[in-house]
Formats: structure tokens, sequence, C-alpha cells
């Protein structure tokens, strides 16, 4: 397993596990999933407050707390949302310090950790007072309660912002070859900035139940695609290589990008981690062959 060095002494392993679908409800089969994660090198767990409003956090640190003494690995979580854990609902988007800086004790107390290796902001709009949610990220980190801090965002205005005015360590954006509007943004990146390309198997699509996956979760296309025009997508990707999961992970290497990866499963974890062994090496040609396969894509809104 490849690892990823980031800003504040931070070590991700390149393929990341995303907590948000696991099977949150089988211990067993978390922890089996969780064991065999790390087992295959896996050091860095995705997860965040909202899902599932606090369950998953709790889920994610029971289990990974069972390894603690054999295996070293990161937690990353997020916050600015606010929720009701009882009635799980959510309430609304609330990046200031106040909220971010009780969040934190929250996510500290469901995982059982001392400290979030990477703490990141769950979204954000161009309104909100970022510098007074940057400030609290700083102050965290001063504090030990945080080692760094990151965004999710797919705003290129808001990520604009984060790159002049604060020291994040890495930006979470859907990042895969059908879903390929982060490329625009690859170029104004400040350099020390680690991408975490979430999405990477866009939900099933890019692996080996492609067809099945097109017919259940894109019967009305995505994005600018209609399901037909996926179709033929998905049939020119297996032109370029037979197994879509590693040429997507292929795809992301050649960009600099760590892989964060979901499942719902142990079988799907297998598969995943035998594409990521499989993964080509990818060259300019067969770059060039998976961007004419695909629509180039842009994001339209957040620009101002
Ligand atoms: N805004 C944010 O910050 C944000 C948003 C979304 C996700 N995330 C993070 O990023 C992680 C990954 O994102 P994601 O879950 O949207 O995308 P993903 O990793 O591309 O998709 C995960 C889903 O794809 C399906 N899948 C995975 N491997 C498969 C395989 N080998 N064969 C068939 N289907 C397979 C499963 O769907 P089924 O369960 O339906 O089988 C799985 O739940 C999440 O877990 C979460 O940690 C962050």
């Amino acid at each position: 397993m490849k690892n990823i060095q980031l800003k504040d002494d931070i070590s991700l392993s390149e393929f990341s596990l995303g907590c948000m679908n696991l099977p949150l409800h089988d211990s067993d089969e978390m922890e089996r999933i969780i064991g065999r994660a790390l087992e295959a090198g896996i050091t860095h767990f995705d997860t965040a407050d909202l899902y599932q409003f606090g369950e998953n956090e709790k889920a994610v640190g029971e289990a990974l707390g069972k390894f603690r003494g054999d295996y070293s690995f990161t937690i990353g979580t997020k916050a600015g949302n606010e929720f009701d854990a009882a009635r799980k609902e959510k309430i609304g988007w609330n990046p200031s310090a106040s909220h971010i800086k009780e969040s934190i004790k929250q996510s500290l107390s469901r995982l059982g950790v001392e400290a979030i290796d990477l703490y990141q902001l769950h979204g954000g709009t161009i309104e909100d007072n970022k510098d007074e949610t940057i400030g609290a990220f700083e102050d965290l980190k001063q504090e030990g309660l945080i080692r760094s801090y990151g965004i999710s965002s797919i705003r290129p205005n808001v990520i604009d912002y984060y790159m002049k005015h604060s020291s994040i360590a890495t930006l979470m954006m859907q990042f895969n070859p059908i879903d390929n509007r982060p490329l625009e943004i690859l170029d104004g990146l400040n350099s020390d900035v680690g991408i975490l390309a979430r999405g990477p198997v866009m939900k099933g699509l890019l692996s080996d139940n492609a067809d099945k996956v097109l017919e259940n979760k894109f019967a009305d296309g995505v994005l600018e695609y209609s399901h037909d025009e996926l179709k033929r997508t998905i049939g020119a990707l297996r032109e370029v290589h037979s197994d879509l999961t590693a040429l997507s992970y292929a795809f992301l290497r050649h960009h600099d990008a760590a892989i964060v990866n979901g499942v719902s499963s142990l079988s799907q974890l297998e598969s995943n981690i035998d594409s990521y062994n499989r993964m080509p090496e990818l060259s300019q040609e067969d770059h060039d062959r998976i961007m004419s396969a695909v629509r180039l894509m842009k994001y339209e809104a957040h620009r101002a």
C-alpha cells in the first residue's frame, strides 16, 4: 500500500476506507471489514458526525478500538452540520466557532480518541463567516484536539477562499473518470493540499457490477449523462481497461489523488482491494483514451 504524506506530519494510506455505508448494526461484519482493511494496509478511516446522526462515529470508533494495539491508523471526521441525535434529524448548517468547538467534544467521545487526526468542514458556503471557522480549526490544532484540518467541498469559490486563507491539509471531492469536475480545480490548488477522492467507484458504477448498478441506481442518468450515454461510456471505459475499479484508481493516482472508497460489505472491500492491487500504470495515452470516453465536466455553480 502506497502512503501519502500530508502537512502536519500526517501520513495516509493511498486507499482510505469510507465508513458512511458500513453495516453499523452488524458488529461482527464491522470488525471483519475493519480488520481486513487494516490487514491490507489501509490506515485511514473516513467518517462524519452527521453519518447516522453520530452512530457511525460510535460504531467505527468501537470497531477500530479492537485493533488499536496491533495497528496504527488515522481517523478523519467532519463537522458543520447541526443535528438532533435523539430524534435523528438534521437541524441545519452551522460552521460557527462555538458549534465546531462543541461538536468536537462529541466526536472525540463517540470515536473514543483524544485527538482527531483530520478534522474536516463538512461542506460550506461562500456566505459563511469563513474566517471564524478557520480560526476555530486553528484553535483546536493549538489545543492539540486535532492534528490537522481540511474541507469537503465542491464549490470553486469556497475552495478558492480556503486555499488563500487557511492552512488546510486536504480537500475532499467526488472524483472519478465520470465525475471529473475536480480536474479544473487541481491546477489552482496549493501544492501542499492533498486531494481525497470520494466516490471513486461512483456507487458501484465503476465496478464489475456496473451493468446492474447502472439499471438500479442510474436509470435516470447522472450529472449531464443520460442513462444511455452512461451505458456507452462504461463500454468505452472497459475498452481501456476491463477492471473499471482499477482503472478509476489508476486515473486518481495519475492526478495524485488519494482514494476514499466506501463499502457496505466485506465482499465489496475484498473486490476493491483486489482491484487496488491490480491497478495498471496509466500512460498519458491511456489517460487520453479515458478522457475521450467521458465528458469533460465542469462545476457550473458557486463560481463567483
Ligand atoms: N460530502 C462529503 O464529505 C461526503 C459525501 C459522500 C461520501 N463521503 C465519504 O466518502 C466515502 C466514499 O463515498 P461514496 O460512498 O459516496 O462513494 P463510493 O465509495 O464510490 O461508493 C460506495 C458505495 O459503492 C458501492 N460499492 C463499493 N464497492 C463496490 C463494488 N466492488 N461493487 C459494487 N458496488 C460497490 C456500495 O454501494 P451499496 O452499499 O449500495 O452496495 C458502496 O456503499 C464515504 O464512505 C464517506 O466516508 C463524504
